[in-house]
C-alpha cells in the first residue's frame, strides 16, 4: 500500500480509504463487516471513512465497537455532519457542529477525529458560524482537521476568504471514471489550496468492478440486488452504462489488471486525488482492490479508457 499526504495537513494516509456508507452497522452482516475492517489494517489501509447519518449512528458505532482494540494513532478516521439525524438535527449551524461532533465522538468511542468533514453545503446557516463552530471544533482537540464534501468551488472559494478560521484539507466529491464532474472546477481550485481529494464511489458503487453484464440480473449477493442498499445507483446501472464498461475489459486484461483495480488506479492518476474510498461487503474485495495501489497507467491506456468511455459520463449526483 502506498501512501499520500492529504492536502496541506500532516495526515498521511493509505490509497485506499475504506468507507462505511449503506455497509457497516446496516446493509452488510456483522460478521463479513468486522473482517473488511480487519483485512483493510493487514493491507495497509490506514483511513477509515464514516459520517453520522449513515445508519443514522449504527455506522459509527459499529467503528467504535471493532476499534476499540486498536492503537488510536495507527489510523486515520473521518466522520461528517449535515444529514438529518432528527427532524430538528440537521445542517450546519454552530449549535449543531457542537452537538454532532460530541454525538460522533460519543459513538465512536474515542476523543477526536482527525477529519471533520461537512457532507455537504448548508445555505440556511451564514457560512462564518459554520467556519467559526468548526474552528472552535479543532480548537478543543474534538478534531483535527476539517474537510467539505460536494461543495461548488464558489462555496469553496467562500470559505478559503474567511480570516482567522481553520483552513479546509480535504474534499469529498464523487469521482470515478464514470464521473468526471470535479475534474473541470473544484480539483484544480483545491490544488491551489492545499486541499486533496478523497473520492467516494470510485468503483461507481460495483459497476466498474465489471460483475454487472448487460442484459444480465445483477448477481444476487451483490449491491445492485439488495433491497437496502441498492436503491441509490440510478443511472450507474443502466444498460447504456454497462456496454461502455464492458470496453474497459480488454484494456483491464491488458494491463494484467482486474477491473476494479483499472478503476481505482484511474482516480488515483489525479494529481489532486489523495485516496480512493472504496466500500466492501467482503474482505476478499479489498485484496483485490488494494492491488491498484502504486499502479500507473501509461498515456496509451488512459486514452483508450477515454475512448471506451465517451457518452457515458454522468453528471448525477
Ligand atoms: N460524501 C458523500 O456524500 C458520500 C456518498 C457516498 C459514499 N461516500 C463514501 O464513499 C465510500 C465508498 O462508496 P461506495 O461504497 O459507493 O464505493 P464503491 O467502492 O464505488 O462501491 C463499493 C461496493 O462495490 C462492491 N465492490 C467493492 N469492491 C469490489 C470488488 N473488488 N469486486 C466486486 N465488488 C466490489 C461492494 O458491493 P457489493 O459486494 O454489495 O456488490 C462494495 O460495497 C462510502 O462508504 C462512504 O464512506 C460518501
Amino acid at each position: 500500500m502506498e501512501y499520500r499526504n492529504l492536502g496541506d495537513s500532516d495526515l498521511r494516509v493509505s490509497e485506499l480509504a475504506l468507507g462505511s456508507w449503506l455497509t457497516y452497522g446496516t446493509g452488510v452482516e456483522r460478521e463479513n463487516s468486522e473482517a473488511c475492517v480487519r483485512r483493510a489494517f493487514e493491507l495497509g489501509i490506514n483511513f477509515i471513512d464514516t459520517a453520522n447519518i449513515y445508519g443514522r449512528g449504527a455506522a459509527e458505532s459499529f467503528l467504535g465497537e471493532v476499534l476499540g482494540g486498536v492503537d488510536r494513532s495507527s489510523y486515520v478516521l473521518a466522520t461528517k455532519l449535515y444529514f438529518p439525524m432528527s427532524s430538528e438535527d440537521k445542517g450546519l449551524s454552530a449549535a449543531q457542529v457542537h452537538k454532532q461532533i460530541d454525538a460522533s465522538l460519543e459513538r465512536l468511542g474515542t476523543d477526536y477525529v482527525d477529519l471533520y468533514q461537512c457532507h455537504r453545503y448548508d445555505t440556511e446557516t451564514p457560512l462564518e458560524e459554520t467556519m467559526e463552530a468548526l474552528t472552535e471544533v479543532v480548537r478543543e482537540g474534538k478534531a483535527r482537521y476539517i474537510g467539505f464534501s460536494e461543495w461548488t468551488a464558489e462555496q469553496v472559494r467562500a470559505a478559503l476568504a474567511i480570516p482567522g478560521v481553520e483552513k479546509f484539507v480535504s474534499s469529498q466529491p464523487q469521482y470515478s471514471m464514470l464521473r468526471r464532474v470535479p475534474e473541470a472546477e473544484v480539483i484544480p481550485l483545491c490544488r491551489e489550496n492545499g486541499i486533496g481529494q478523497i473520492v467516494w464511489s470510485p468503483l461507481a458503487q460495483g459497476v466498474l468492478t465489471g460483475k454487472y453484464r448487460p442484459g444480465q440480473a445483477p448477481p444476487g449477493d451483490s449491491r445492485a440486488a439488495s433491497d437496502s442498499m441498492g436503491s441509490f445507483m440510478g443511472e450507474l446501472g443502466s444498460e447504456q452504462t454497462l456496454r461502455a464498461v464492458e470496453r474497459l475489459r480488454p484494456i483491464a486484461g491488458d494491463l494484467g489488471l482486474t477491473m476494479s483495480q483499472l478503476a481505482l488506479a484511474w482516480v488515483l492518476r489525479e494529481p489532486g486525488v489523495t485516496s480512493a474510498i472504496v466500500g466492501a461487503s467482503r474482505p476478499e474485495q479489498l485484496d483485490d482492490n488494494a492491488g491498484a495501489s502504486g499502479v500507473r497507467l501509461d498515456d496509451a491506456s488512459l486514452r483508450a479508457i477515454d475512448e471506451a468511455l465517451e457518452g457515458a459520463y454522468t453528471t448525477a449526483a
